[in-house]
């Protein structure tokens, strides 16, 4: 088992993505219908956001629902939301405790209005939390996709453009970054995916470029605190280079 202090406090990542996966074949393995997957699921998301927490992590990005996720059975997609409102509902004192600030990135105009609502109040009530010096955005991404993350984007900086606010000229990666929902954030350092698969299912394409991976058996369910800790201790022994050499990273 990990104790937080196998870490370097000196080399937490600011900011972890998680694709949460495996809820589906946590359930069946206990002949349990997925929507308990996913009930024990939103147990596992408030482990991980309070370790987090303690470890000082600057961003907590967590896939909780794509774009393709609305193609799932109506039921599942409607016990989701049930689970996504009650979850935001129990933790609003939580993370106002805590100093956690909610962010969402994804086309919320296309969840239930009561979901909505409660999701802009939470973001809402906890934005002062940002303004703290120790505090930790926990960005959600609901109804998100990463190719439609970017033509959104583009889109934007196209009606910039024929408004005259900037020209073509002025495109930059920095530029183009701030048009994505994850504006002002660091990119994640590290991304984890549970449930075994080694695919990036349309997450964060844009932010990922130079993210460390970490994949493991484990489902989301099973997800403990013990296995984040270890997520973290390998991305601690990585070497980040950044397209440079070994050599050069010493030599500095
Ligand atoms: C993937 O498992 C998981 C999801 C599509 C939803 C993730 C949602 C939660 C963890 C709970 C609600 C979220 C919050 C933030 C409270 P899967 O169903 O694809 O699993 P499978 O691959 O085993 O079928």
């Amino acid at each position: 088992m990990h104790e937080k202090s196998v870490l370097d406090p000196d080399r937490i990542p600011r900011h972890v993505a998680i694709i949460m996966d495996g809820n589906g074949r946590w359930a069946k393995q206990r002949s349990l219908p997925r929507i308990m997957g996913h009930k024990a699921g939103t147990e596992t998301v408030k482990n991980i956001v309070r370790t987090a927490r303690e470890l000082n992590l600057e961003v907590l990005t967590l896939y909780a629902f794509s774009t393709e996720n609305w193609k799932r059975p109506s039921l599942e997609v409607q016990g989701l939301m049930t689970l996504l409102k009650s979850y935001l509902k129990s933790q609003l004192q939580d993370m106002l405790e805590n100093n956690i600030s909610l962010r969402c990135s994804g086309e919320i105009e296309k969840l239930p209005a009561d979901v909505r609502k409660i999701l802009l109040e939470v973001i809402q009530e906890t934005a002062g939390n940002a303004e703290e010096d120790q505090s930790m955005i926990l960005n959600l991404a609901l109804s998100y996709g990463g190719r439609s993350e970017i033509v959104r984007a583009a889109r934007i900086m196209a009606e910039k453009c024929l408004s005259g606010r900037f020209g073509p000229e002025d495109f930059s990666e920095n530029l183009f970054a701030s048009h994505l929902y994850t504006a002002g954030l660091p990119d994640p350092d590290l991304l984890i995916r549970t449930g075994g698969e080694s695919r990036l299912s349309n997450f964060l394409l844009w932010q990922l470029s130079y993210a460390e991976l970490y994949i493991t058996e484990t489902m989301w369910p099973d997800f403990s605190p013990e296995r984040f800790i270890e997520a973290l201790v390998d991305f601690q022994s990585r070497e980040r280079r950044f397209g440079r050499t070994s050599e050069q990273l010493q030599a500095e």
